[in-house]
């Protein structure tokens, strides 16, 4: 028989979800590895607990449920290293402590997840760290903004509720040819839809709350990091001790084994709802990156190998102060949907997008934006529902 990882390396992608990370025969052919709870790891004589010759010490270092899991991370991503952490907002902070020390300055797409840029106002000035903000749009324009002292430079592609799509191969060639670290926030795509390694990104960061873990009951991170920057990262997650349970990490493994069928159904479901959108005569925009119309859209097809299964939408608004009124009535009308926050999970959520926070990618302005996360219901559920909603919206 051929060796499985030879196989593996040539299969299809759901194939290798199914198998990758973790070795049967290692745990007497049980199919899942063992959930292992620990922090104790007992050395088996004096010497080697000096030396720490041994593939497990201590329960914040990795146990086996932690390493078949970063396992298969570094095989869906192209990795070195990945570490794990009990939250996707981890999962930014800690390559950010990583690679940022006073003094130094990072550039941050200013359509970034809402609480990384709060970190970045609070905690990293606090630090002595300055931060700007800059247009996702910027491509290799990005060169203009880098400081001497500039040490990172943050991605997030599609960006968080408007879904702008960045140049990323552009804006790496750019940092790098001035000495700072790439980062990614890949959490939309996940590493089956792109994968950021492969197009100059040094660190690529998940919030597997989302599509890994996939049923809105676990927060997790992952951090992955090409060969140059593994140890940097790896060092500054130990140091900080920010590991994450046992308990999660078998769930997020367990998730993604599922994944891929998981995506196409929220990739299917959500276009046919985006496309229908487009002709709805409340809506005003469809913000959905794999949509002809969508700016990005020719990014997105340049780089991606799909679409997950979250967009927005823009209502028709009339005047200003209509706007909140009718985004309530959408969001109070519906029923499938729930009113929540996070995504990628199985049931269909939604959401009034605040752009407030916002210095240079102001967004759009004519009327409210609703995110809504498309889940795993039947496509006629969620468009009736969808349908109640804009009726709603309309009588405001
Ligand atoms: C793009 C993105 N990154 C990171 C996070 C943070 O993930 P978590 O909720 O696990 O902290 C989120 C959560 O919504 C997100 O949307």
């Amino acid at each position: 028989m051929k060796d499985k990882d030879t196989l593996l390396q040539n299969a299809g992608i759901n194939t290798r979800l199914s198998h990758i990370g973790n070795s049967p025969f290692d745990f007497h052919g049980f199919v899942n590895p063992p959930v292992v709870h620990a922090s104790t790891v007992l050395f088996p004589n004096a010497r080697v607990m000096e030396t720490h010759d041994q593939k497990y010490t201590y329960g914040t270092r990795g146990t086996p449920t932690t390493d078949a899991l970063c396992e298969a991370m570094d095989a869906l991503e192209g990795s070195a290293g990945t570490v794990i952490v009990p939250s996707g907002l981890a999962a930014v902070t800690v390559p950010f402590l990583a690679f940022l020390s006073a003094g130094d300055h990072a550039l941050v797409v200013d359509s970034v997840y809402g609480p990384t840029r709060f970190f970045c106002d609070t905690m990293l000035k606090r630090l002595g760290i300055e931060v700007d903000y800059y247009d996702p749009l910027v491509g290799a324009g990005i060169e203009q903004l880098i400081k001497p002292n500039t040490k990172l430079v943050h991605t997030e592609s599609p960006g968080s509720n408007t879904f702008e799509m960045q140049d990323i191969s552009a804006i790496s060639a750019a940092a790098h040819r001035h000495g700072a670290v790439v980062t990614m926030d890949n959490t939309w795509a996940t590493p089956l839809y792109f994968r950021p390694l492969d197009f100059g990104v040094d660190i690529s960061i998940h919030a597997a709350t989302k599509y890994p873990a996939g049923h809105s009951d676990v927060l997790f991170g992952t951090v992955s990091a090409n060969a140059a920057h593994w140890e940097q990262l790896h060092e500054t997650q130990i140091t900080l001790g920010t590991c994450a349970s046992p308990d999660d990490a078998y769930q997020v493994l367990r998730g993604l084994r599922t994944m891929g069928v998981r995506l196409e159904r929220h990739q299917d479901s959500a276009l046919e709802l985006a496309r229908w959108l487009e002709g709805v005569d409340e809506v005003s925009r469809v913000l959905h990156p794999a949509l002809p119309s969508f700016p990005g859209h020719d990014l997105w097809k340049r780089d991606f190998k799909g679409a997950s299964g979250i967009f927005s939408i823009v209502l028709k608004g009339g005047s200003p102060d209509r706007h909140k009124a009718k985004a309530h009535a959408f969001l109070d009308a519906l029923g499938i949907f729930g009113l929540g926050y996070s995504w990628g999970g199985f049931e269909c959520l939604a959401v009034h997008v605040h752009l407030g926070d916002r210095r240079v990618a102001k967004g759009p302005q004519e009327g409210p934006v609703l995110r809504l996360q498309i889940g795993l219901e039947d496509v006629k559920d969620i468009k009736a529902d969808i349908e109640r909603g804009l009726a709603a919206a309309r009588a405001v």
